[in-house]
């Protein structure tokens, strides 16, 4: 056969990159290398032993042995838009199940809206730190990540100033992660308001990513839209995190009853009429889950409060760490105070290296490599946690000595 040239890729591609799966590879080679790898690079709490409410799993086996494994209704099946309607609408944003879809998992509402909403070259507004699937999506659909700030020294709350001056014409979408991945933040209603009042007035949809809403430590948190259900907000969350659930890939998104999002929602349910359905014995999950038994949350969240508590206690007193105490989900953002000329991604991979110890370096979130953020997933056992913080605190200790002796020559 003759030999040509390799097939190129679509330029798109270069843009697309996702920190937390990307660095897996390096794992990998510190694994055959003969070291065992501790992943704390992806949050699905299944892989950490927390496990799928069995009556969640009951409703899927038997919707399977009904015979639902045709094609679903491309908005998904009407008993579960009408779980999540009511729920939504309970908690205060009050929906109904014609403007919801059930989709694969946030991760696909998320990319449905962005599509619907912006064209090549137009702006989205993303927080900084970020979830990477935004700056992903919008790669792909050649639309701009424009970055505002969120502030460690003020518990990772946004920086409304930076919001309000980003706020230009071009900007489609003003994208809210509350609680949030990477920090753990929780955002108070003040700052929620400012935010949907900000797009309000500027009649720009506000992206309400509440993956983490159930998760936080004292309590759910009320959907974003509660505090204005008038306001243009697409609301965004699924069975992965809450409901443990992550392989199915089963979310919705919820859009706000004002008629300005009207147009958007038949966008929506247009592209997702081109990718037929989601997966649709999963969607039987959802009544299941958002109706039956919810015993699972308490536990689940107490666990979370007490590795949070440990991960911040250990990380803190690492001389050169520090951490903003997370109030939700299993994520912390500790920062490292690292010598000139040393990137979060050296200390990352050097981490791995020396110790098989996976975080994900903070420029994958988007964060300055300089600056010297890592993201800790904490959803390993108190027992566990606590070796690899031993870990971590020992490693530090070597690399900043040692970087800063290189320096000093
Ligand atoms: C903030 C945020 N949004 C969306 C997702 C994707 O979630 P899903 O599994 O529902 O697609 C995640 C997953 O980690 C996340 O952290």
């Amino acid at each position: 056969m003759r030999t040509a040239a390799a097939i190129p890729v679509a330029r798109r591609v270069s843009g697309f990159t996702y920190a937390i799966r990307n660095i897996v590879a390096e794992a990998k080679k510190v694994e055959a290398a003969g070291k065992t790898v501790r992943y704390l690079n992806i949050g699905d709490p299944v892989t950490f032993g927390f496990q799928t409410p069995p009556h969640m799993i009951e409703a899927v086996e038997r919707a399977m042995r009904d015979g639902h494994n045709g094609y679903a209704p491309s908005v998904g099946i009407l008993p579960a838009r009408e779980a999540v309607a009511a729920e939504l609408s309970a908690r205060g944003m009050p929906v109904t199940p014609d403007r919801v879809v059930i989709t694969a998992g946030t991760s696909e509402g998320i990319e449905l809206a962005l599509t619907a909403l912006a064209e090549k070259g137009d702006s989205v507004l993303v927080p900084v730190p970020t979830y990477p699937l935004y700056t992903a999506v919008l790669a792909k659909i050649g639309a701009r990540a424009v970055f505002y700030r969120t502030d460690p020294a003020n518990g990772w709350l946004p920086d409304l100033d930076d919001v309000t001056r980003l706020m230009a014409p071009d900007v489609r979408a003003l994208v809210v992660i509350d609680p949030n991945n990477p920090t753990g933040a929780t955002y108070p209603a003040d700052v929620r308001k400012a935010l949907i009042e900000l797009a309000d007035r500027h009649n720009v949809p506000l992206l309400a990513d509440e993956v983490y809403g159930d998760l936080a430590y004292d309590g759910p948190v009320p959907p974003m839209a509660s505090l204005y259900p008038d306001a243009p907000i697409i609301s965004f969350s699924s069975l992965s995190k809450a409901y443990l659930a992550p392989g199915w890939r089963t979310g919705w998104m919820a859009i706000a009853r004002t008629d300005r999002l009207d147009e958007v929602l038949a966008g929506v349910k247009k592209l997702a009429d081109g990718r037929l359905c989601s997966n649709g014995p999963m969607e039987h999950a959802i009544p299941a889950a958002l109706n039956g038994d919810r015993s699972h949350e308490t536990s689940f969240r107490a666990a979370l409060r007490e590795r949070a508590d440990l991960t911040v206690a250990r990380l803190n007193a690492i001389e050169g760490v520090h951490t903003v105490a997370p109030a939700a989900a299993f994520y912390a953002m500790p920062r490292v105070a690292l010598p000139a000329g040393v990137t979060d991604e050296d200390y990352v991979l050097s981490l791995l290296r020396a110790t098989g110890v996976l975080c994900v370096y903070g420029s994958g979130f988007g964060t300055k490599p300089e600056d010297g953020f890592f993201r800790v997933v904490f959803l390993a056992n108190p027992a566990e946690l606590s070796s690899i913080y031993d870990l971590i605190a020992g490693f530090t200790r070597d690399f900043l000595a040692e970087r800063s002796r290189s320096n000093d020559r």
